[in-house]
């Protein structure tokens, strides 16, 4: 039996005749660069998050910068997030002069602590007023597909004056207290990379928002700083999101609750299945909907259960080995070991092990059986 972490080809034969129609549809067409299949897929992924606008971009690293700089976040300024992330959340600050302010994890959720949050605002604040005014945004990132702990979230950023930006990359479709990732923020920012719940045949990415100013501003941020053909208001980009990867997403986009609600039931197997035997499994926050991204267990000899398992042909995965913190280009920023503790132990011992729809029966067992078995 062999188990991949992911099964793409299996996804794609589901829905190959869809698919290949929408491709050709677009090729006949000719149209590929901001079409009427962009603007349709920005309005229908709006509505589907809760919000009135959607910016199509090249990436989900694309949609943190062009949200962050339409915000007003730019050289110098001070942006609160986790170091238990995909380095994209990270550089997107850096790359516009902002300096990532690390904050540590919940030891269950693996989201970032709110309290936490706000102890290191107070501690700023008691240090130097001046800089705690330089913190001008948070971003939580919605981790392995469940939202952060929005509520004292938001309640922090209200109380000092600072922008939220979520990180929806993992969490197209995760809900909390009733709402969608991504509408809580000023902005939320997905990824449509291919292996995503929702995932492109390529890169891909969206800006989501009700303020209209600021999904104006990502619309021309991405257009090379222009609202006028030729003429340039700023220094900008070129990241629109293809035509082809709307079609291709517009179909998912349809079948995602269902793979979702796939996603869910696996989990749920694996729960039940790994209860009582030492595995950590996934803890869903309160008024959380988890949609399982990633099925993250935590297991004291993780490293010889990666190993094990490949042995076995079941694919697994370390999401993530290093804290931001340790990564070599943040040296300069001053951290050590020990200041995120909760995140350093998560990069020890966490592990994801396979969760999509396409699984059968015989590999939810084997998985089941082989994890056990170790
Ligand atoms: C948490 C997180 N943020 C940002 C990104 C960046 O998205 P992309 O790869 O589409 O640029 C990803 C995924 O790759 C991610 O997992």
């Amino acid at each position: 039996m062999n188990v991949p972490l992911l099964d793409l080809k299996g996804q794609y034969q589901s829905i190959k005749k869809e698919m290949d129609e929408a491709i050709a549809g677009v090729v006949e067409s000719q149209y590929f660069i901001l079409s009427p299949e962009v603007s349709s897929f920005e309005n229908e992924v709006a509505s589907y998050t809760g919000v009135t606008r959607g910016v199509g971009v090249a990436s989900g690293t694309d949609a943190i910068i062009l949200a962050l700089k339409a915000a007003g976040v730019g050289e110098g300024d001070k942006v609160i997030t986790t170091p238990f992330t995909f380095f994209a959340t990270a550089e997107s600050i850096s790359i516009l002069g902002a300096i990532p302010v690390f904050v540590d994890i919940d030891p269950n959720t693996y989201n970032i602590d709110p309290q936490k949050i706000e102890e290191l605002l107070l501690q700023t604040q008691k240090h130097n007023d001046a800089e705690r005014k330089t913190i001008k945004a948070i971003i939580p990132v919605h981790l392995y597909g469940q939202c952060a702990d929005m509520d004292p979230i938001l309640e922090i950023a209200e109380k000092y004056g600072l922008m939220v930006i979520e990180d929806c990359a993992q969490a197209m479709g995760a809900v909390y207290k009733g709402k969608k990732a991504g509408s809580f923020g000023l902005a939320g920012a997905f990824s449509f990379f291919p292996s995503k719940n929702l995932g492109g045949f390529g890169d891909g990415g969206m800006v989501v928002t009700s303020n209209e100013e600021l999904a104006e501003m990502v619309k021309k941020l991405r257009v090379h700083g222009s609202s006028e053909q030729y003429i340039h208001d700023t220094i900008a980009y070129n990241s629109r999101l293809d035509s082809l990867q709307a079609a291709v997403l517009r179909i998912k986009l349809k079948k995602l609750d269902s793979w979702i609600a796939a996603r869910q039931k696996i989990a749920e197997r694996y729960n039940s299945a790994f209860s009582g035997t030492g595995i950590k499994t996934p803890v869903t926050g309160e008024g959380n909907i988890h949609t399982y991204h990633q099925y993250t267990i935590e297991v004291p000899d993780r490293d010889g259960m990666l190993k094990y398992l490949g042995e076995k042909n079941i694919g697994s995965r370390i999401y993530y080995p290093v804290p931001m913190h340790f990564q070599p280009c943040y040296r300069d920023l001053g951290y050590k070991e020990g200041d995120f503790p909760v995140s350093e132990k998560a990069c020890k011992s966490v592990l994801s092990l396979p969760v999509y729809p396409e699984l059968t029966e015989e590999m939810i067992e084997y998985v089941i059986d082989t994890v056990k078995k170790f």
